[in-house]
């Protein structure tokens, strides 16, 4: 079915990522009557509830909207990290990998990267890279980015007992912890781990709105209330200063409302397509490892390129994304239903039991 207000597309199944979502009738009329006002001049009641609630939810003091999740994560960096001195994350994570150089560009920030098994995060890992106390002849570690769930990971669920053993170290030797929780409720709905008891483990927290909870625009940053007071000014300077974007905020209010429960539809239907896929093709996916509603897909071992894979997928309705030249990514949302999910499975299973072009070994 088309969403309201939306064309059609011939897609059936658009797995190309949770951000794909379009905001059905009850969320438009949230939106269309939303009380509003100047929020640089902190006058929009509606953005103010919701950093609130937000804050509230994640166990901190004070939150602040942001237009998207790389400017709340850009922000969180910027606090923590003065210009020369460096972060650590996984060589996967977003705020790495795919917000384009802003720490580096924005807040004159460097960052070391250790490796991961599909983004999985250890503690000993981040320990390893950290440097503090150097004085002037090395870089000096003041932030730590974990991601949860990892995106290009496929979805992993960061263990709760691996964060609190991280929050230990990194609080001895004064470095700080963002969590990069663009999918934390997906997280959240897979463990049944409160989403406060993940958030109190960081200095600052950004969470999106616009993934799997399927509001069109939007995203908070949670800390303390003078971090927030901090990063509001960067905000603005950012360009991030928004008037009337109560409208905006009221989707948000109305998604996390009624879309968080729903992301367990997600990850089942993602684990049904992973289960038939590797039944199809074993060695193409391990289901095990689908943990929420990301699902990677080796279609080298079944004899495709990824770009080739994906478009003879688009032929037959099917969008899907390919993250490397081996492996393609498909992602579960709220526009996904068991019956676009059924026919993936078909198209997938049998693209991957044919032979397609076959792809040297890597
Ligand atoms: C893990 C993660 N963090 C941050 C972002 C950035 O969000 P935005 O696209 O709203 O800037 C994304 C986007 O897909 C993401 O997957």
């Amino acid at each position: 079915m088309t969403p309201a207000g939306t064309a059609s597309s011939g897609i059936r199944a658009d797995l190309l990522s949770d951000t794909v979502t379009r905001p059905g009738v009850a969320m438009r009329e949230a939106m269309a009557t939303a009380l509003v006002g100047d929020d640089v001049f902190g006058e929009d009641p509606t953005i103010r509830e919701l950093e609130e609630r937000v804050a509230a939810l994640l166990g901190h003091e004070a939150g602040l909207f942001t237009p998207s999740g790389s400017m709340a994560n850009q922000l969180g960096v910027r606090l923590h990290v003065r210009p020369g001195e460096e972060l650590v994350g996984d060589s996967l994570a977003h705020v790495l990998r795919a917000e384009l150089g802003a720490a580096a560009i924005l807040s004159g920030i460097s960052s070391r990267t250790w490796v991961s098994e599909r983004g999985r995060f250890r503690a000993e890992d981040a320990a390893s890279l950290m440097i503090t106390g150097v004085g002037p002849y090395q870089v000096c570690t003041a932030l730590v980015i974990v991601e949860n769930t990892h995106n290009f990971g496929g979805g992993t669920v960061q263990s709760i007992e691996e964060i609190r053993r991280a929050r230990e170290l990194t609080r001895e030797r004064g470095v700080a912890m963002h969590l990069d929780g663009a999918r934390l409720w997906n997280a959240h709905v897979a463990t049944g781990v409160p989403l406060a008891d993940y958030g109190r483990e960081f200095d600052t927290v950004s969470v999106c709105l616009s993934k799997g909870l399927g509001a069109p625009v939007g995203s908070v940053l949670v800390g303390s209330a003078d971090a927030m007071a901090e990063a509001r000014v960067w905000r603005k300077r950012f360009g991030g200063g928004m008037r009337q974007a109560g409208i905006l905020a009221a989707a948000g209010l109305w998604a996390l409302e009624h879309h968080i429960d729903r992301l367990a539809l997600d990850h089942g239907r993602a684990r049904r397509a992973a289960e038939a896929m590797a039944e199809a093709v074993p060695g193409c996916v391990e289901p095990a490892t689908v943990e929420t509603n990301i699902v990677i897909v080796d279609v080298a071992a079944a004899g495709w390129a990824a770009p080739e894979f994906v478009a003879a997928a688009l032929q037959r309705g099917v969008r899907s994304y390919a993250v490397d030249p081996r492996a393609v990514r498909l992602v579960w949302h709220l526009d996904v239903d068991d019956e676009a999910t059924d026919h993936a499975i078909d198209v997938l299973c049998t693209l991957l039991s044919e032979h397609g072009p076959s792809l040297p070994p890597s």
